[in-house]
């Protein structure tokens, strides 16, 4: 089974009496599973709704703006969970339920600052779940990095904590607030920095320091390669803590400072965005 992320940038479509505008999608590229997707309804609501397999044709499922009228009216009502299948009688894609869930949101909460996801403007796309921002509240341009879908929530909490333990000291970037979706934590905004760029071998001095001071904290990366260190003249910012975890085990500590040279000098695209 292979997933297949697409993401359009925002162009809004009509559908009834609604405006509709797709955030994001997750299709499996067999069609055996059900494929996802993250709307945006007037401009206000997310909905998260899940399309049953061989209910549209595979090619069409990725909901190109043009295809959005050829979804079925989105009932109206406060819900934010729906799901199409192909309606028994007479075979068009319907919405067979729709819900109000309780979704699951990023519980380390620590920053006072929070912003909702619709005060940023996205700029440009970098991953799947990170995009370059601006936001009214924001000084220039910001880094966005959110769960699409809240079953992929878990995977903020370790780093969530993690740029609380790191607040501060000089190894990451600046941790600006977490970003919001009808009051539940998605996901964080950090300082963009624009003009950097990743490690060389030459820079090894400079990123064993930051990836110490890291480790005098009891924090191990987990995920050492030359794009999670970016350099801006002589500073150099340690990014991606998402494997990052407490580790009170000298030895692993040791062993991850004693691959970053090697790591600089790989040749390899490993952990290139
Ligand atoms: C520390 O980690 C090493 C390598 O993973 C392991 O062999 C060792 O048993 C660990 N030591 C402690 C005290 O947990």
């Amino acid at each position: 089974m292979h997933w297949r992320h697409t993401s359009q940038t925002s162009v809004m479509t009509g559908n009834g009496g609604c405006a509709i505008q797709l955030l994001a999608t997750l299709v499996d590229s067999d069609d055996a599973e059900e494929s996802e997707y993250r709307f945006l309804v007037n401009g206000k609501h997310v909905k998260y709704v899940t399309v049953g397999p061989g209910v549209y044709p595979k090619d069409e499922r990725t909901f190109a703006p043009v295809r959005i009228p050829m979804l079925p009216p989105f009932p109206p009502g406060d819900w934010n969970v729906g799901h199409i299948s192909k309606d028994e009688v007479t075979g068009r894609p319907v919405f067979l339920h729709t819900s109000h869930e309780d979704l699951p949101g990023v519980r380390s909460i620590w920053h006072p600052q929070q912003i909702d996801h619709l005060e940023l403007t996205k700029v440009k796309r970098i991953r799947q779940n990170i995009y370059v921002a601006t936001c009214a509240r924001l000084e220039g341009s910001v880094l966005v990095k959110i769960a699409e879908f809240p079953w992929q929530m878990h995977c903020y909490e370790a780093e969530s904590a993690a740029y609380e333990q790191i607040e501060g000291k000089g190894i990451g970037p600046d941790f600006l607030g977490h970003v919001t979706e009808a009051g539940r934590v998605i996901g964080f905004v950090l300082e963009y920095l624009d003009d950097a760029r990743p490690a060389r071998f030459e820079d090894l001095l400079n990123c064993q320091r930051v990836l110490a001071n890291l480790h005098a904290h009891g924090i191990r990366h987990g995920d050492i390669n030359k794009y999670n260190f970016l350099v801006q003249k002589e500073k150099v910012t340690l990014i991606d803590f998402d494997s990052a975890r407490l580790c009170s085990n000298q030895s692993e500590l040791d062993a991850e400072y004693q691959s970053l040279e090697r790591s600089l000098l790989d040749c390899s695209l490993k952990g290139k965005p």
